[in-house]
Parts: C-alpha cells; structure tokens; sequence
C-alpha cells in the first residue's frame, strides 16, 4: 500500500515536472539483455528526449500487456545549444538508460504523453509516443527480435529555398525491412499525424525530402514512427508455448500524397499498407485488441515499433544553397553517410568531423549519439566525437547523427545532417599504455596481434633508431616506448587537453615482393595530457642529443644547444632548462652532427619556434625556411666545420603568447662535396631536391630528414623595467601542466586487420628510405 502510494506520488510529480516542460521531440530504442535468474526478462530501454532544459524525459508507463518496470534509471546529457528559433532559449537532448525487469516474453505498449510541444507551425502540441516491445524468440534467429537502430538530430533547420534530403537512421541487426512512416493514431503515436506539406516521406528507404515551404520563426513537429517487418514469414515464439506469424509487407508501402482528409477521422493504422489477401490465419486474435486498434490484422503488423519525434525549422532564403558557401559542407575526413565503425569495449572511438563554408563560420557541431558521447573542437578547426563502450554496450548497435552549423550575421546554417552506425564488439586488443612527461609506453599483447613479430610492425615513423620496436619487445608482448615528439606522433591540442597519438602497423610490404597475404593491423594509442594545473619540469627539460642509424651513414647523433654568446664555447647547463630570456636577448644556438661515417655534410633545412616540440604541431613560429633564413633578426656564423650550423636571433614576442616555446629543426646529412645533393643547393625554394633522393641503394648521396629540438625557452617573469607593456605575457595562456595524475593513457579504436587478397603490387619506390 504504501509503495503504491509512493508511486502514485512519484507519477504525479513526474507528470508536473514534465507538464511544465516545452518538448522538442524525442525517439526511443530498447534492447534485450537477457533473463533474469528469476525467468523474468531484462530489457534496457534508451529514450533521448529533447526539451528546453536538460532536466526532463519522458516518462514511459505501460499500455498494453505486462511490461514490468524500470529498476534503475541514468539520466545522461547529449548535447544541447542555443542556436535556436528566437522563441527558444534552447534545447537540452538527454538521453535516460533505463533497465526493465519484464515478467514474460509477450508483446507490450509503452507509452509516452504530456503536454506541450514548443509552439509548432503545424499544431503539434501534446506529446504522443508510442513504442511497441516484443521478445518473443524468432523462428529465424532463434533469438528475441532486434529492434531497428534509430536516430535523428533533435533539431534540424535549412533556407526555405534549399531542398535537401535528410536520411534518417534505421537500421537492423536482424536485416529486417525497416520502414518509417508518418504517425497515424492519433492520441497514440502523434498529435497531428500528417506530415506537413513541403515534405516528401519515402517509407522504404527512411528518406525525408524538404521540397519547400516558407520560412517561419516556428518549427514543424515532426511525428515520425519506425517499425521493422520480416523479410520472409517467421514465426515469434513465447515461452507461455504461445507463438505469433509475422507476415513480410506484400508490398512497397507507399507514402500519401496528401494527408488524410481529415486528421480527426484518420485512417486506421495499417491502411497505408495494402492488406494482403493471403493467408491470414485468423486463429490467434490479436493480442490487444482494443477500441483504438479495431480487428488489429495479424498481416502487416510490425515486430516492433519506435517512435522519431523533432523539430524542423525552417529559415529565410539564403543567396545559394551550394554547400561550402553558406551552408558548410562536410569533408574529409568526416566519415561517409551510414558508414558502420567497428568498436571495443573499453575502447575509445574517436569520429573527426570537419566542414567548411567560405561565406559562413563554421561554429559548431550538434550531435545526437549514445550516452557519454562526447564533443570537442581542436586548434585546427576540426571537431571530434569521442566515445566509450562499456561491457553492457557489447553486441549493441548505435547510430550516432551530427551536423555542423556554421553563423554568418545572425543567421545559423546546418550541414547535411550524416549518421553513422558503431557497432560493438568484444576487446580484441589486450594492451596498456602508460603516459610519463615525455614518452608513452604501450605494451601488447602478441596474441592480439595475431602473433605478429616486433620485426613485421612498426610506429607511425620508424625513421629514428630510437623508434623501433626490438628494442624492447620480449616475446609475448610488443613494447614501444614513444618519445612525445619522435616517431610520428601526432599531436592535437583542444582546450582542455593535448593529445599525443601513434599507431603501431604492419610495415609496408617489401616492394620487390609482389605478392602478400600479411595480415594488416593497426593499433592507434594515445596519451592525453590536461593542460590546466601545475606547472612542473614535465616538458621542460633538457633535450637530449638525437642518434639516429641509416644505411650509407651509419650512426649519427645530432645535439642540439644553445649558447652564451657567439663564440660558442659556452654552452647553458642542461639543468638551468627552461632558459629564461628577456624580449631583445640575442639566443645563440649550434645544431651539430657526428657521424661514424667520413665526407659528410649537414644541413639545416629549416627551423620553427612552437610551444611544444613536436613536428606535427601548428601554427609555428618560422626562423628558417628552405634553408633560407625568415625571422629578421636572423644571424648565421661560419662554423669549424661542415657537420655543424650556429646561428642567433632575438628573443621574439612569439614566446609572450605561450608560456614557453621550443625550437625545432629540419636537419638531414648528404655525402660532402656531392653538387647533388640538398645539402649543396643551401637556401633555396626549389624542389628539385627530390630528384636527388635516393632512388638507388647504392648511390646514397643524402639522408632522411630528421627532427631535432632544444628548449624550452621562457620570457623572463620578472616586472618588465619598460613598464610592462613590451611583453603581452599572459600566463592564464595555456600551457602544458605536467598534471601526470591525471594523464589518460589508452588504446584507442579498434585493431583494423583484414587479410590481403592476393594481387599484384606496384608500388612507386619510397623517395625517402624510411
Ligand atoms: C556514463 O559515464 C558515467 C561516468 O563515467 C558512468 O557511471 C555511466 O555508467 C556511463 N553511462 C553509460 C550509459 O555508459
Ligand atoms: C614481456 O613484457 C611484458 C610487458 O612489459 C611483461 O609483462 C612480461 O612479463 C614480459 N615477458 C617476458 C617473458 O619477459
Ligand atoms: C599543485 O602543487 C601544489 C604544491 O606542490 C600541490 O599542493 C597541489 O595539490 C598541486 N595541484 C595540482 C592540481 O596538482
Ligand atoms: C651529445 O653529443 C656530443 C657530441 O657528439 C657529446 O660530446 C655529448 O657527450 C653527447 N651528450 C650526451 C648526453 O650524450
Ligand atoms: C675518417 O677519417 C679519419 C681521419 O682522417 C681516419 O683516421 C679514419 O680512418 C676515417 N674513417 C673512415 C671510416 O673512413
Ligand atoms: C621562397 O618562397 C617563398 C614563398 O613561397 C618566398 O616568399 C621566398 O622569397 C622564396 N625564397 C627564395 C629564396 O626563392
């Protein structure tokens, strides 16, 4: 008694909350999850509901059948905005990860209804929701049907005089015939239950067309539903011994063409499907049969049925609809319409999204994905999608939906909205990535390499010694230990993290093999370094001298120091690091190269000042371009010898805006004398260097480009004696923190491997052995 009256409070108290709510819209997807030790059924239920702030969802209660209830319930935000219509404030998508504990296996209704809708052109104004749950055991499966994978962005928008086509998410793990209509129950699955003029639904292939209409300051709400339907004729069996036919549709449903005459006296819900005539065994009555659905046929009827529910603005003509000028268009490498991205459990997927627009800004991204998605806008402009399974997301299919809205004045214009499908699957790779301040250590496991040998993988540049992978690999596992601006990697930088990145891969095929069925693999990891909290000597330290080994040069190490005065005699203590500098302080620095073979030369292709010493970092501070000095206040010195380059420059302002900057050089080795060479061009634009890379082992005549980096250099922190204006230093700027507790270190994606065909390869020889 008193818990019924507890519940009845807490539906009441729902009820209010949400009554007071403005909806946007909302769609649901359930999925088995297996029985109970009790026999009764779990089912998870995830409703992403869209309102006008983040504390509301829909309320899902029973209808039709036993439908148990919720046993635990998460409410999680998605993403929210305030690129609204000016009535709005903004919209707050959630999405609620309720499990069910169900009694039976028989077919429920759940509904959802309230009251209101955000002001609608279209008269929307109650919410109505309906999804229809069926676990019984398919005949063809032999396992509880999957529900179709739905999803849209909760908020679409477009210039009146662009049409577009909008696919929405629906696909079906059981490959069944996904079809989504219009709404036609009213009071039931919608309010209105036509779709609005301007628009062409194809059922089949989920496509909603904007054809045209005028533009409004209130959006349509758009009163979707999505069933699945057998392809062939199975049977759903219960485990009362009870057991339904499901019928495939005879035929393509067709959309109306105009809505129903008269939304008050609609057609019933499967008339829009031709009946068949064929055999409709009459025997088992439909299960809920009731005033709304009057002698429900058994032909036609859906195994499941889910609602798609959200706004649709649309907004005052644009000059052109092409996308890439006001309307941003999305590019490389954002992935294709419907790609499906293999996932792990445990695993980060990561999705890089980028657009551009010449006529627009490109601002930001909406998204509608799984709970604890994540979104983020790197320094470049891209935007990432960042996301986790768990183990209970294992087996499970999510679609994610994004557009990218770009502002030019006060208006707001969408991308094409692009879903993708991320299926989960179970950990394949067994590894650990440990960050420190200057390297990351990953160890894998062989077996999850397929058994793939140190000597068949390497990083994302091998071209270093230091890089390679034998050195201290054992026999079960692969052991990399990465420098954090060697071997390839990848640095992105966001506002809140750096993020280092390198992969280990299957080394490119020898090319004078022509034939390969090597496994590939790649194994993406990273390291991501929080940029807010202390400072400490992480990254500050003193570089070490770079050894590298190439084939015709042997081994050579390049040091890298900077010096008191242009003598170059003495050298800053490796412990003083980071050197302090005032604006207007000459810097002396000498690249120097040793090498174990005679007759060779160096040469310093270029050189840049960036906050971290890492080559893939932009924008950076040109010193030295092509060999050509470009800072102003460049000076270079005739060194002692050929192996060695000394130059200076002031102390620039370029230090001010971060907190400390390294400087970094291009640097490589030729065969001395050799008018051939790179080396021998010195300061010159042309590229006609390539031609003298080593085509032929045995005429090596020049070496790899090799990156070498000393620093970091501060500007002094003292009050400036000028008055403090010759400095804009700002020490709130970002800057790496050495917050190694708080370092993330992991795998991320999946192991990509696919066994190679067999096929004949011709392959261009590399420019540059690497
Ligand atoms: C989301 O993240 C939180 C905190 O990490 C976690 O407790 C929760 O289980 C996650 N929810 C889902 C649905 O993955
Ligand atoms: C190989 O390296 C891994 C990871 O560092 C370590 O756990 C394992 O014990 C090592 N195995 C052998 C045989 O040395
Ligand atoms: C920063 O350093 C101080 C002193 O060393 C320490 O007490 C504090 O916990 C540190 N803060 C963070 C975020 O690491
Ligand atoms: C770096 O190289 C120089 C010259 O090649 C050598 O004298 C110096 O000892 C090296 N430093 C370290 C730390 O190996
Ligand atoms: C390099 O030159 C030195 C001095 O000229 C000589 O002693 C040495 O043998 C030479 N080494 C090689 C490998 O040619
Ligand atoms: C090299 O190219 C840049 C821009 O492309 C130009 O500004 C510079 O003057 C050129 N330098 C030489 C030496 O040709």
């Amino acid at each position: 008694m008193a818990s019924a009256v507890l519940l009845l409070l807490q539906l009441l108290l729902l009820t209010s909350l949400v009554s007071a709510a403005h909806h946007w819209g909302g769609t649901m997807n359930y999925a088995y999850k297996g029985r109970n030790p009790d026999g009764s059924y779990q089912i998870s239920l995830r409703g992403k509901d869209t309102y006008d702030t983040c504390a509301y969802y829909h309320y899902w209660s029973c209808y039709t059948g036993n439908c148990g209830s919720a046993t635990s319930r998460k409410l999680i935000n998605i993403d929210s905005s305030t690129n609204t219509p000016s009535y709005e404030s903004q919209w707050c998508q959630t999405e609620t990860v309720e499990t069910w504990r169900v009694p039976s296996d028989k077919p429920f209704l759940l509904r959802a209804s309230s009251c209101c809708w955000i002001t609608t052109r279209n008269s929307v104004s109650n919410w109505k929701l309906e999804s229809l749950v069926d676990l019984g055991t398919r005949s063809d499966t032999g396992e509880p049907n999957r529900s179709p994978d739905i999803a849209v962005l909760p908020f679409v928008r477009i210039p009146q005089n662009c049409p577009r086509t909008y696919k929405l998410a629906a696909s079906d793990a059981d490959g069944d015939r996904v079809v989504c209509r219009y709404g036609n129950l009213p009071g039931v699955e919608c309010d209105r239950c036509f779709l609005p003029s301007g628009f062409h639904l194809d059922p089949d292939s989920c496509t909603l067309r904007y054809q045209y209409t005028t533009a409004n300051t209130y959006i349509f709400g758009l009163e979707l539903v999505v069933e699945d339907h057998p392809r062939n004729t199975i049977d759903l069996f219960y485990s009362d011994g009870s057991s339904t036919r499901k019928y495939p549709l005879s035929a393509n449903p067709t959309s109306p063409t105009s809505p129903p005459t008269s939304p008050l006296t609609p057609t019933p819900w499967w008339g829009w499907w031709p009946t068949t005539t064929t055999a409709a065994p009459a025997t088992s009555p439909w299960w809920w049969m009731t005033p709304t659905h009057p002698g429900y046929p058994t032909s036609g009827s859906p195994l499941s049925k889910l609602p798609l529910q959200f706004a649709f603005l649309v907004d005052p003509a644009v000059p052109s609809c092409q996308e890439g000028l006001y309307l941003p268009q999305l590019v490389a490498p954002t992935p294709a319409e419907g790609e499906r991205i293999m996932a792990e459990v445990n695993k980060e997927v990561e999705i890089r999204v980028r657009a551009q627009a010449t006529h627009s800004a490109i601002q930001s991204l909406v998204v509608s994905g799984p709970a604890n998605i994540t979104k983020h806008k790197d320094t470049n402009n891209e935007f990432v999608l960042r996301w986790t399974p768990v183990l209970d997301d294992l087996g499970e299919h999510y679609p994610i939906c994004f557009a990218v809205e770009s502002v030019s004045g006060s208006s707001v214009y969408q991308s094409q909205m692009r879903c993708v499908l991320v299926e989960i699957r179970k950990e394949q790779i067994e590894a650990t990535v440990t960050c420190t301040e200057s390297t990351m250590k990953v160890e894998v496991d062989k077996t999850s390499l397929f058994g793939l040998q140190e000597d068949q993988l390497r990083l994302s540049d091998p071209s270093n010694t230091i890089c390679s992978l034998d050195r201290h690999s054992n026999s079960s596992h692969i052991v990399a230990i990465v420098p954090l601006n060697e071997c390839g990697t990848q640095i992105e930088e966001d506002d809140d993290y750096l993020i280092f990145k390198n992969e280990i891969t299957t080394k490119e095929d020898n090319p004078n093999e022509l034939i390969t069925r090597k496994h590939l693999v790649e194994a993406r990891f990273y390291c991501q370094y929080p940029k807010r909290g202390n400072v400490t000597l992480s990254f500050s330290a003193h570089r070490k001298n770079v050894t590298v080994w190439e084939k015709g040069f042997g081994t050579f190490t390049y040091q890298f120091e900077f010096y008191q005065n242009d003598q170059f005699e003495a050298k800053y203590d490796p412990n003083s690091y980071p050197l302090e500098f005032d604006i207007g302080n000459r810097i002396y620095m000498q690249l120097d190269a040793s090498s174990s073979v005679n007759n060779t030369e160096m040469f310093v292709e270029s050189c840049r000042a960036s906050p971290y010493d890492n080559p893939n970092y932009h924008p950076t501070y040109s010193i030295i371009e092509n060999g050509c000095g470009v800072d102003p206040t460049v000076q270079t010195y005739t060194p002692s010898n050929d192996r060695q380059f000394q130059f200076s420059m002031e102390a620039f302002r370029f230090i001010g805006l971060h907190d400390q900057v390294y400087i970094s050089c291009t640097v490589m080795m030729c065969e001395a004398g050799n008018p051939n060479t790179r080396c021998s061009l010195g300061c010159s634009n042309s590229t006609r260097s390539s031609s003298f890379s080593r085509r032929r082992r045995e005429a090596v005549v020049e070496s790899g480009k090799h990156f070498v980096s000393q620093g970091p250099l501060r500007l002094k922190r003292e009050a400036d004696p000028r008055g403090g204006s010759a400095v804009n230093l700002n020490l709130n700027l970002v800057f790496v923190a050495g917050c190694l507790l708080a370092a993330v270190g992991m795998v991320c994606g999946v192991i990509i491997y696919k066994t190679k065909t067999s096929r004949v390869k011709y392959q261009p020889l590399p420019a540059y052995e690497s």
